[in-house]
């Protein structure tokens, strides 16, 4: 059976399809040119089944892994729509994980000044977070996301079939943001998570995904539409990820996104229960229910204090300088904090170090 939830954006709002087989509803992307976008890990395990099931007139592979989510990247991806003479009606089709979403939506953002884009996501992690929401860009040295735009997409088509090719560890990614929402807005998606949690990682049941992904786009949808960009309610979101972002960067980008967030989720409830925000208990509950998925809940000892610290200070959701932290009350219930001092944060970064 097939769920859709909608993204109520005003004349942008969009639906998100998830089931078994949604994907071939790409059949039905007809009426437009489509122009395919992927990476050549996804290239290679789902190419023959995109080349016959999406109607396209032109595609682009680029490398997979974050390392190639550059702006260079997004100029190849240009060019060759450019080359293939796509004009501002074109669809482009983001067919990947959240590196291609990303990127295939920042380009459609910027070619020709707005083309329209559907995603197709293929990883846990773009299923529970990335496709959703607009938000499109690129990294640079100087730090994650710095370059990007909202950009709606016109549709999501969430297939949990996909799953099936994705590696245990791109899996654990994608429960981190579930994880993430939990803890930030719904106590029973947290529970749901510590519940037999190797049948999520070690022998995955793969029907127990998606009443995940279905409450996590939910929760996602209902952010967005409130809060579209990010002046409120929107930022929660970004539980973890300021400490996360920094351990990614710090990290030269060898470790994956969810297992930064999941390590940034144990920076910030060490701090939280430092801070009297929540109990200890609550800060432990977490921590057991991150490790329980098999990821990581200490900072690697290069994550150094000051070089987190300065990493964390470039994170554009600061701002005058302060330090801007999304901090847990409870499980299900979190704040943005701008006022915790320097030396706080680096106690109990001091504390999640192995
Ligand atoms: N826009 C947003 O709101 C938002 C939210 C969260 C994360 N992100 C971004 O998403 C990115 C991380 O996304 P990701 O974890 O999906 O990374 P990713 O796109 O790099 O995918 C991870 C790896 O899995 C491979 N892969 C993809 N689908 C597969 C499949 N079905 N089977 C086997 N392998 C497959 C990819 O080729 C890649 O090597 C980061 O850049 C992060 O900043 C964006
Ligand atoms: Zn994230």
């Amino acid at each position: 059976m097939m769920e859709r939830i909608q993204v109520g954006l005003g004349d942008r709002a969009y639906e998100i399809v998830i089931g078994p087989g949604a994907r071939a509803l790409a059949a039905d992307l007809t009426g437009r040119r489509n122009f395919l976008v992927t990476d050549s890990r996804v290239a290679e395990l789902w190419g023959s089944w995109a080349a016959k099931e999406i109607p396209q007139a032109g595609s682009f592979v680029f490398p997979a892994g974050e390392r190639h989510k550059t702006p260079e990247t997004v100029v190849s991806i240009c060019r060759r729509a450019a080359e293939l003479r796509f004009d501002r009606k074109a669809r482009f089709v983001a067919l990947g994980g959240g590196v291609v979403g990303d990127m295939t939506g920042f380009a459609a953002a910027i070619y020709m000044r707005g083309a329209g884009f559907v995603q197709i996501p293929t990883t846990l992690l773009a299923m529970v977070d990335s496709s959703v929401g607009g938000k499109t860009g690129v990294d640079i040295p100087e730090g994650k996301n710095l370059i990007g735009a909202f950009h709606q997409p016109e549709q999501v088509l969430i297939d949990p079939d996909f799953l099936a090719t994705l590696p245990p560890g791109e899996l654990r990614c994608g429960l981190a943001e579930i994880l993430k929402t939990g803890v930030i807005f719904d106590e029973a998606l947290f529970a749901e998570l510590e519940r037999d949690p190797d049948s999520l990682t070690v022998a995955p049941d793969y029907a127990r995904f998606v009443p995940l992904i279905r409450r996590s786009c939910e929760l996602k949808a209902q952010v967005v539409a409130a809060d579209e960009r990010e002046a409120g309610i929107r930022a929660l979101l970004n539980y973890g990820h300021t400490f996360g972002h920094a351990v990614e960067l710090l990290s030269d980008f060898s470790i994956g996104h969810g297992e930064g967030v999941a390590v940034g989720m144990c920076c910030a409830g060490e701090l939280a229960a430092r801070l009297g925000l929540w109990t200890r208990k609550e800060a432990e509950r977490q921590k057991r229910a991150i490790a329980a998925l098999g990821l990581p809940v200490a900072l690697p000892r290069h994550c150094t204090v000051p070089a987190m610290l300065e990493a964390m200070r470039r994170d554009k959701k600061n701002r005058d300088g302060a330090i801007a932290l999304v901090l847990p009350r409870r499980i299900g219930a979190a704040e943005v904090n701008r006022d915790v001092a320097d030396a706080e944060i680096g106690a109990a970064l001091e504390a999640v170090h192995a």
